[in-house]
């Protein structure tokens, strides 16, 4: 799917030249898969230094062997991006991930289900940690609300999200396909609500809760994460 850009056998002063002129060249919208050997961190600061607001940083694999991370050039590029637009894009590209995943499920292509689950489990679980660790503590701490406000419901959700990517995982990992797609249909159930819940309440909140530099902060760590 798409193109991708393997730099483990260049040399390494060549390898940022060639990762930027493969980002300057993407179509709006476009994207490639970066395959790494080490974790890309410094490659990231560089671009949110050159090109701030202008991409998507999604990691698919990372480590130990090998480190890939999707680049995307966005459709409207724009430092003034919502908590909002950050996170809802987020949750549309796990659910494509996911989609993906059930149909290989289906055809109990194996393989293919099982990398397509190993990417949504990182990108999942990577996505409830930019929650729980960088934009939770920051609503608790504007709004006041810590044990009976809503980032206490959606860290509750996160444990049955939690289980059930665990059980997907073994069971995809011991190709039960029946119980595998019992699994991912209960996990979908639950995040239709879970998202719908954060898009609509908890993230607009956040967002007006915060200033536009700090959202821009958020955003950054987040990538990072
Ligand atoms: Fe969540
Ligand atoms: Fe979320």
């Amino acid at each position: 799917m798409g193109k991708i850009l393997d730099v483990r056998e260049m040399v390494p002063k060549d390898r940022h030249s060639t990762i930027f002129d493969t980002f300057r060249n993407l179509e709006p919208g476009g994207s490639f898969v970066l395959v790494n050997d080490h974790e890309p961190k410094p490659l990231l600061y560089q671009f949110q230094a050159e090109h701030d607001g202008e991409f998507e940083w999604w990691p698919l694999e990372q480590g130990p062997q090998a480190w890939r991370v999707r680049i995307v050039k966005r459709e409207t590029a724009g430092t003034d991006r919502t908590i909002t637009d950050y996170l809802q894009t987020d949750h549309r590209r796990l659910d494509g991930i996911m989609e993906s995943f059930q149909g290989a499920l289906r055809a109990e292509r194996w393989e293919e289900a099982s990398s397509d689950f190993r990417e949504f489990v990182l990108g999942l679980r990577r996505h409830i940690r930019i929650e729980e660790e960088i934009l939770f503590p920051v609503f608790e701490e504007k709004t006041g609300m810590i044990d009976a406000g809503p980032t206490f419901v959606m860290k509750m959700e996160h444990k049955e999200i939690n289980e059930l990517l665990d059980r997907i995982l073994s069971s995809t990992d011991g190709h039960d396909a029946g119980a595998a797609s019992e699994a991912a249909g209960a996990l979908i159930n639950i995040l239709m609500d879970h998202n719908m819940k954060e898009e609509h309440i908890l993230y607009p909140e956040s967002d007006a809760f915060i200033t536009e530099a700090e959202r821009a902060q958020i955003i950054k760590k987040a990538q990072a994460a």
